[in-house]
């Protein structure tokens, strides 16, 4: 807790735990490794629900077990499918979004997120958030793609109105500007 400015996933996950209530619903966007799909499983509590997407067999097996270890699997649905088909999967509000972009860590690094599918992915997701519902993303740009991904979410964040989200990006400004950041959008009302 003390040192959560030290990596943008832990500053995320600070924001993040303090919107959630037991009962929502959350997808992680991104499951791999699964740090964000146990993270949300245990702030939405026994009522509510987390949706996880992703394209690896791998990242789906080894959150499996992880959720399993937890004893938390009756709260998590992983789809084994792309985030820009979110809307096949969910239909109604929820609460919060997340995804982190790159490479599944200690995976195949070839197998990475793609501007195209990460913003058709984003676009749908803004239109599934509740009232104060929030979007966030984790932006890596050190794959193969990522600067022209990186230069694609930033449009796509900087184009929404302002009337409808509120948008910030948290970034350290004292590393590399490859490092990772975060952007988080807030729907309005
Ligand atoms: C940086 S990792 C996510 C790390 C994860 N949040 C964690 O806590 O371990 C990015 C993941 O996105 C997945 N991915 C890539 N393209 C995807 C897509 N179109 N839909 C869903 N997941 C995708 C990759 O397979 C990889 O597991």
């Amino acid at each position: 807790m003390s040192d959560i400015f030290a990596r943008a996933t832990s500053i995320n996950h600070d924001f993040i735990s303090r919107l959630i209530t037991p009962g929502d619903k959350a997808v992680d966007a991104t499951v791999g490794n699964g740090h964000d799909t146990i993270f949300l499983a245990n702030l939405v509590g026994d009522t509510g629900k987390v949706y996880g997407f992703d394209i690896q067999d791998m990242a789906i097996e080894r959150t499996k077990n992880l959720l399993s270890a937890h004893n938390l699997s009756n709260r998590v649905l992983l789809i084994a499918d792309g985030h820009e088909n979110i809307d096949k999967y969910i239909q109604h509000p929820v609460k919060v979004i997340m995804f982190n972009l790159g490479y599944l860590p200690g995976g195949d690094h070839g197998i990475i997120t793609r501007e195209e599918t990460t913003i058709a992915a984003l676009k749908k997701s803004l239109s599934l958030l509740t009232p104060h519902g929030v979007l966030s993303v984790v932006v890596y740009s050190r794959h193969h793609g990522g600067e022209r991904e990186k230069q694609a979410v930033e449009s796509f964040f900087e184009s929404i109105p302002k009337t409808e989200f509120h948008v910030v990006k948290i970034n350290h400004l004292n590393r590399l500007s490859s490092s990772p950041y975060i952007i988080i959008a807030q729907r309005n009302d």
